[in-house]
C-alpha cells in the first residue's frame, strides 16, 4: 500500500537481457543508454561534439544528433543516447569509453525528530557558515512557494555557487532555494508529488511554527540547518527516477558549488562500483569535496537489501522516534481496539455500519472475489460502510466508496501511513476480537477515532523496511553506515500531490507524515551540513567519521546481526560535532582500494583521472586496510583465521591528549590493539594502530564487537564485524 514497498523490477528485465543475449535482433529497438567515458581530459576538449562523432560511427545517417539526449561535460565525461544492442557494443569498444549501461529506474525510497536527536532549537549554531552551506537534493523536485523555503532573513547568495534557476515555467528562486534544473519530461522543478519537498525541509528547511497534518503532530518544523540553502535537482517524476537523469544532475551539482548531496532513492541490488552509476556520481563528487548522503533503502528486513554500498557514499538506515502514531476504533458493543494509522477523520461520535462482505457470491461486480478482500469492491455491499480487510494491499476506494477501512496488519513494526478516509491497521489478535465481533451480530457498527500520539519508549528501533547488509561487493565495507530518524516524519509536502499517495485522496495539504530510508537520508544530510558550518575544511570521510564514531549502537532484534541494521548506530549530533579523533579517507586512498579490489590501471583512470594509479603493490587483502571508521571482515568458518586491519586516526580534540583503547569482549574472538595508547601532542597530529582479530572455526554466524578509543571525554567508537564466507 504505500510507493515505498512497492520494487519495480524494470532492471532485472535489462539484465536478464543483456546477459543471457536472449534479445534477438528483430526486438532490438534503440533504448536509453549512458555512455560513460570517466574524468573529463585537461586538454581543450569540446565533449559535445566528440560524443556526435562517436555516435556518428554507430549511425548509418543523420540519426545520430537525434539520438543524442544528454552530454554530460562539467563533472565528467559520458553522454546518454538511445541506442540498440549492437550499436552498444560497438560504442563499448571504442576509445576511451569506460562502460555502457542501461538507463536504470530507481525507486524514491517532524519536527519531533530534532528534538528527539538533541539537535534543539536552541543549539549553538556558526550562523555565517552556516548559511553558506549549500544543500543539493536530488528528488522530485520542490514546492518554491512552501513556507520551509522563504527567504526572510537570509543574506547574499553564497560566492562559490555557479549554479542555475533553470527550474521551468513559474519556477522562481529566492535566496533560500539558490537553483533548480530538471531532467524529467514535464519540464519543470515543481514538484507533483511531494517526496523532494519533504526530504529538502527536512535537510534544510527554515523554522516553521504550528506546522502540522490536521492537527496531528503539531510543532515547530524545520530542517537540520535552517539556514542553509537548498538546490533542487529533478531526476525524478512522482514515482520513479532514472539513472541517466541522476548522471546528469551529478555533473551539474558538482560543477554547480553544492557542498552536500542528498540522495534519497535507489536500486534493489548491490551493484560493482563500475557498474552502479550512483556509485561513479558520488565519486567524482567525493573528489571535490562533496559528500554524498544516500538512503539505504526500503526493501528490508531481508540481509543483504541494502543497495548503496560504495564507501565513499554515507549509507543511512531508517529508525523510530519516541513519538508514535496509534488509532482507536468503538464498536457497537462497546469495546475499543487500538491500531495504528495517522488518521486525520472523524467520524463525530456516530458509529457506522460495518461491510459483513466486500465482494464474492452474491455480488455482481465482484462475484469471484474473496469476501474478506480489498482489491475489488461491490459499491452494493460496502457503500457508506467501514470495509474490513484480511490483508494489506492495494484498497479498491474508488468503486465501493466505503466510509471507513480496517486492514489486518499481521507484520510487527511496520509504520502507520496517512490514509485516504477513516482507517486503521490492526494487529492478528485485535483484528480476530473485530471478526468475532462481526460475526456474533446482525448489524455491526463501529466508530473509527481520530489518531492519537503516544510516547513510543522503546524508541530508536530500526524500522523493518529499513535495508538491511551485508555488503556482498565490498564485505570490509560494513553498511549501512548509521541509522536516523526515518519513521512517521513531519515535514512540507507539495500542496498538489495527494498525501496518502492514492489518487483518490483529494486533499491537499503543506505538510505530510512519511516513513522510509527516504526520510532518514535528509536528516543525516543536515546534520553533516551543520558539522561542516563548523569545520568547513573537512573531508567528506573526516565528516562521516565524526558522525559513526559517535553514534550509538541499538538494541537489534533477535537474532540479528545489529550492525548490519543499524552500521555505527543513532546518529547523535552534539557528540558528533566534538568527535575527538576522526578517521579520514583521501581520493588516493580510495583509488588504491579500487586497485586492491581488482580494478586495472584504466579503469581506475577514467573514473578519477590518474594515470597508472594502480603501480603500488595491490592484494585484494589489502582492501580492509581503508581508513573506514568501522572494521569489518568474512573469513572462511572452516578454518580459523588472523586479520590484521590498519588503522590511523586524526587528532582534532585537545592538542595534548592521551587516548586508550578498550575493546568490547566477545568470547568468539580474540582482538588486540598496537599500541593500545596514543599520546598526541598537537592538532591534526595523526597516529597509527593495528587491530589483530584472531578466532577458530566460526560456527555459520557472525560475530560483532567494537573498540573505544577514548581520553575521558572524546569516545570514538568503531564496530567490528566478522562475517561468514
Ligand atoms: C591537469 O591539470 C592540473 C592543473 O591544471 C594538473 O595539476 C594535473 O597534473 C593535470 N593532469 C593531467 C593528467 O594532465
Ligand atoms: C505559479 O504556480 C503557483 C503554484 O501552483 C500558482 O499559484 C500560480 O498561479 C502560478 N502562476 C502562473 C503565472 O502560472
Ligand atoms: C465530522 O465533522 C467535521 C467538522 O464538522 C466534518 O468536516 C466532517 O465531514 C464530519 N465527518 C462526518 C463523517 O460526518
Ligand atoms: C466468522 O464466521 C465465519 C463463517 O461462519 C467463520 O468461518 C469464521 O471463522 C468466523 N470468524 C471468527 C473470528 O469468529
Ligand atoms: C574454506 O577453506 C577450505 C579449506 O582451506 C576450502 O576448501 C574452502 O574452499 C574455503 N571456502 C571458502 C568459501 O573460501
Amino acid at each position: 500500500m504505500a510507493w515505498y514497498s512497492s520494487l519495480i523490477l524494470c532492471v532485472s528485465f535489462i539484465l536478464a537481457c543483456t546477459i543471457f543475449s536472449k534479445c534477438d535482433a528483430s526486438e532490438d529497438n534503440p533504448k536509453l543508454h549512458i555512455v560513460y567515458m570517466g574524468s573529463l581530459p585537461n586538454t581543450s576538449y569540446s565533449p559535445t561534439s566528440h560524443h556526435l562523432s562517436m555516435l556518428q560511427q554507430v549511425f548509418d545517417e543523420n540519426d545520430a544528433t537525434n539520438s543524442l539526449i544528454h552530454s554530460y561535460k562539467r563533472s565528467f565525461n559520458g553522454f546518454a543516447a538511445m541506442l540498440t544492442n549492437q550499436q552498444k557494443e560497438k560504442l563499448s569498444q571504442m576509445e576511451g569509453v569506460v562502460s555502457v549501461f542501461p538507463n536504470r529506474k530507481l525507486q524514491l525510497h517532524t519536527t519531533r525528530s530534532w528534538d528527539f536527536l538533541g539537535l534543539v532549537k536552541s543549539v549553538k549554531r556558526s550562523r555565517a557558515k552556516e548559511s553558506d552551506v549549500v544543500v543539493g537534493v536530488l528528488d522530485t523536485g520542490i514546492w518554491p512557494e512552501s513556507d520551509s523555503f522563504k527567504d526572510k532573513g537570509f543574506g547574499p547568495i553564497p560566492k562559490h555557487w555557479k549554479g542555475a534557476c533553470s527550474g521551468g515555467y513559474n519556477f522562481t528562486c529566492n535566496k533560500k532555494i539558490i537553483g533548480a534544473r530538471y531532467y524529467t519530461e514535464d519540464k519543470t522543478a515543481r514538484d507533483a508529488g511531494g517526496h523532494g519537498t519533504h526530504t529538502a525541509s527536512t535537510a534544510a528547511g527554515n523554522y516553521v511554527p504550528s506546522a502540522s497534518f490536521y492537527g496531528l503532530a503539531q510543532g515547530t518544523a524545520r530542517g537540520g540547518v535552517p539556514l542553509a540553502r537548498i538546490a533542487a535537482y529533478k531526476v525524478c517524476d512522482e514515482t520513479e527516477c532514472s539513472s541517466s537523469a541522476i548522471m546528469s544532475a551529478f555533473d551539474d551539482a558538482i560543477a554547480d558549488g553544492v557542498n552536500f548531496i542528498s540522495l534519497s532513492l535507489g536500486g534493489s541490488f548491490q551493484n560493482p562500483f563500475d557498474e552502479d552509476t550512483l556509485a561513479i556520481g558520488s565519486f567524482h563528487a567525493m573528489a571535490k569535496g562533496i559528500l554524498t548522503v544516500n538512503s539505504a533503502g526500503n526493501s528490508g528486513p531481508s540481509p543483504t537489501s541494502v543497495s548503496s554500498v560504495a564507501p565513499w557514499m554515507f549509507t543511512i538506515a531508517a529508525s523510530t522516534i519516541d513519538r508514535k502514531f496509534i488509532d482507536k476504533v468503538v464498536l457497537g458493543n462497546g469495546k475499543t481496539l487500538t491500531g495504528i494509522s495517522i488518521n486525520s477523520f472523524s467520524l463525530n461520535g456516530t458509529k457506522a455500519l460495518i461491510a459483513k462482505k466486500n465482494g464474492g457470491s452474491g455480488s455482481t461486480t465482484c462475484p469471484e472475489q474473496d469476501p474478506n478482500a480489498c482489491n475489488c469492491l461491490d459499491s452494493s455491499l460496502v457503500k457508506g460502510k467501514i470495509i474490513l480487510c484480511d490483508e494489506t494491499g492495494s484498497v479498491d476506494y474508488p468503486s465501493g466508496n466505503p466510509i471507513g477501512s480496517i486492514i489486518h496488519d499481521p507484520t510487527k513494526g511496520s509504520p502507520a501511513f496517512v490514509t485516504p478516509l477513516p482507517s486503521l491497521m490492526l494487529p492478528s489478535i485485535q483484528y480476530q476480537q473485530l471478526k468475532s465481533y462481526t460475526n456474533s451480530t446482525k448489524i455491526p457498527k463501529a466508530e473509527i477515532l481520530k489518531s492519537e500520539i503516544i510516547k513510543d519508549i522503546s524508541a530508536p528501533k530500526v524500522a523493518d523496511f529499513s535495508s538491511r547488509g551485508p555488503n556482498t561487493i565490498v564485505p570490509e565495507i560494513m553498511k549501512p553506515d548509521i541509522t536516523g530518524p526515518g519513521v512517521d516524519i513531519l515535514a512540507s509536502f507539495s500542496p498538489v500531490a495527494p498525501p496518502s499517495s492514492i489518487t483518490y485522496d483529494k486533499r491537499s495539504t503543506k505538510y505530510n507524515i512519511i516513513s522510509g530510508t527516504s526520510m532518514s537520508c535528509p536528516h543525516i544530510t543536515g546534520i553533516a551540513a551543520y558539522l561542516k558550518s563548523f569545520y568547513w575544511d573537512w573531508s567528506p570521510a573526516a565528516i562521516k567519521s565524526a558522525l559513526m564514531t559517535s553514534a550509538k549502537p541499538l538494541k537489534g532484534s533477535k537474532n540479528d546481526v545489529g550492525e548490519y541494521a543499524y552500521g555505527s548506530g543513532h546518529v547523535n549530533p552534539i557528540s558528533a560535532v566534538h568527535p575527538g579523533l576522526v578517521y579520514d579517507i583521501s581520493v588516493d586512498d580510495y583509488i588504491q582500494m579500487l586497485c586492491n579490489l581488482g580494478y586495472d590501471n584504466e579503469k581506475v583512470k577514467v573514473i578519477s583521472g590518474k594515470s597508472n594509479a594502480c603501480s603500488k603493490a595491490t592484494h585484494r587483502s589489502l582492501v580492509r586496510n581503508l581508513n573506514y571508521p568501522a572494521l569489518a571482515i568474512a573469513v572462511n568458518s572452516t578454518t580459523s583465521f588472523t586479520i590484521k586491519f590498519k588503522r590511523t586516526v586524526t587528532n582534532v580534540g585537545l592538542a595534548k591528549s592521551i587516548y586508550k583503547v578498550a575493546v568490547t569482549p566477545n568470547p568468539k574472538i580474540k582482538i588486540t590493539v598496537v599500541p593500545n595508547t596514543l599520546s598526541f601532542k598537537s592538532l591534526h597530529e595523526k597516529k597509527s594502530f593495528v587491530v589483530t582479530v584472531t578466532g577458530g572455526k566460526l560456527p555459520l554466524q557472525t560475530v560483532t564487537s567494537s573498540l573505544t578509543w577514548s581520553d575521558g571525554i572524546h569516545h570514538v567508537r568503531s564496530p567490528i564485524v566478522v562475517d561468514i564466507l
